[in-house]
């Protein structure tokens, strides 16, 4: 990285995104968007599964201990963890028909129902068992009896983080064999964006109790010194270009249009006027963050029906404005956004995930990557990605187009032909673990009878 020739090759990143921090150039100043599966522009999904995966739904929790890892008094501790369950297609413990389970990320469970669609969509194919898990510190599974307590200090917060969250995991889906006597059946595990890497991570390392992963969407790779610090703007860059180079340009020159203004007598309050700031603007960084955000989010969730990318640089594009940089900038603003009373630097709640997120973040410097759209050539970052880890085998599927974990998304009628190919090739690797699964099964119980 430090070569000048991949220097080079990171520059034009700088172009399109502007660096805010001289030196240090990632998620700081940017606020790259987080993991989520979903961006600002929700989809509105048609598919039948999706809408019935709210019924049938049973909520457990469990009785969870608090520390998998040492042997002090409080590790010994318990909260309750929740876990949803849909066992209307399971075809029974008999069969040793297949559990599937959907890790939760980082926000409370239900924003999962209707949203994931692949468990739903397919458990009638499999006969399978659906298992939903919601990470500890979040929604309902909060350890020290409230949230208060549990975000109170480093104390409390040690035993917030993904190896714990991993063994929770794994000591649910052991309780939920057991209670369904399903000892012999194969379980997959599914996971999207942060869950995925948990997904795959718990494949790594609890393999006798996962027999494959699906990782959608989930930048295992993307921490400081394995993927480039640029890695991630580069790739927004990239999409803008692709989708139209003269929305790349305009966006471009806009950054050195709005610091120009900000700096003459009176440029910010021109600035906060033209944007319609909530509050005036201090400096040029706080609007040129905002617009970053905007691209970034765009690039991370293009997805169809609306391709926000497409949508962003629609506006940009609109011959009416003539030479009005900034009159083209607001409208995308206007275009991703809608009508607001006001923008850039609205008041925020803070949510949960942002919460829960920014310990994690801090704790476990997960770096925020999410490429998506046009991962080409950055194998490192998957768009798509389907990781199998059975005897260190590993698959991935890498798709050049596409938006932030929408494969594990619930159908829509707009999806694509590519979409509607990946998701079947998914289905037919899983379909070929729980073959292979029970090949073995069936060769372990040869073995014994000889
Ligand atoms: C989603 O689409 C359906 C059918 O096109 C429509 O009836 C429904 O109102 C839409 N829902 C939302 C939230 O846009
Ligand atoms: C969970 O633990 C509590 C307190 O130890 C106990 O009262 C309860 O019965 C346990 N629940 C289950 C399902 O084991
Ligand atoms: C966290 O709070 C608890 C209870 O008030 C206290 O006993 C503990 O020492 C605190 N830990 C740290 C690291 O401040
Ligand atoms: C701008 O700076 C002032 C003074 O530091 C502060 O009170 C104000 O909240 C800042 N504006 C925004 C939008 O953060
Ligand atoms: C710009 O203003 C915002 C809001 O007041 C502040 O948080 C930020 O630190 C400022 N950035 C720079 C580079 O001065």
């Amino acid at each position: 990285m430090k070569s000048p020739m991949v220097a080079l090759q990171w520059l034009p990143i700088l172009m399109l995104i502007p660096v805010m921090h001289s030196t240090s150039v990632t998620a700081k100043g940017l606020r790259i968007p987080r993991l989520a599966r979903l961006g600002r522009i929700s989809r509105n999904s048609t598919s039948f599964a999706a809408s019935s995966i709210y019924h049938n739904l049973q909520t457990f929790c469990y009785n969870q201990t608090l520390d998998h890892f040492n042997y002090r008094p409080d590790s010994f501790d318990m909260f309750q963890q929740r876990y949803v369950i849909n066992s209307k297609y399971w075809g029974g413990a008999n069969s040793n028909a297949p559990i599937f389970v959907y890790f939760g990320e980082e926000a409370p469970l239900e924003n999962d129902f209707g949203v994931i669609g692949i468990l739903a969509e397919n458990a009638h194919r499999f006969k399978a068992l659906q298992v939903y898990t919601e990470q500890r510190y979040y929604g309902k599974s909060i350890p020290f009896g409230s949230r208060n307590e549990a975000f109170k200090n480093a104390s409390t917060l040690g035993y917030f983080n993904p190896a714990q969250a991993l063994a929770d995991y794994a000591e649910i889906i052991i309780h939920v064999k057991e209670k369904f006597h399903a000892q012999r059946s194969p379980v997959i595990v599914v996971g999207a964006s942060y869950g995925g890497m948990l997904a795959s991570w718990f494949r790594l390392k609890y393999p006798h109790i996962a027999v494959g992963a699906l990782a959608s969407s989930a930048p295992i790779l993307y921490f400081t010194d394995i993927t480039p610090a640029h890695a991630y703007v580069s790739i927004v860059t990239k999409d803008f270009r692709e989708d139209s180079q003269s929305c790349h340009d305009t966006i471009k020159e806009s950054w050195t249009v709005i610091d120009k203004i900000a700096s003459e007598p009176d440029g910010l309050s021109i600035l906060s006027k033209k944007f319609e700031t909530c509050k005036p603007l201090n400096n040029s960084s706080e609007l040129k963050d905002y617009l970053a955000g905007i691209y970034m989010a765009a690039a991370q969730y293009d997805a169809p029906p609306s391709y926000p990318v497409t949508m962003v640089c629609r506006s940009i594009d609109e011959p009416s404005f003539g030479n009005d940089i900034l009159g083209r900038i607001f409208a995308d603003m206007v275009a991703y956004q809608g009508e607001l009373p006001c923008y850039v630097n609205e008041p925020t709640k803070e949510t949960e995930t942002d919460v829960g997120w920014s310990w994690q973040g801090v704790a476990e410097h997960v770096r925020q990557c999410c490429c998506y759209h046009y991962c080409e050539g950055y194998v490192l970052m998957m768009n798509l990605i389907i990781v199998v880890m059975r005897r260190r085998f590993t698959q991935h599927m890498l798709t050049t187009t596409g938006s932030h974990c929408l494969d594990v998304l619930a159908t829509t009628k707009s999806d694509p032909q590519w979409l509607v190919a990946q998701r079947k090739e998914e289905v037919r690797i899983i379909r070929k673990w729980i073959r292979n699964y029970f090949s073995d099964l069936d060769a372990c119980e040869k073995g014994k009878h000889h």
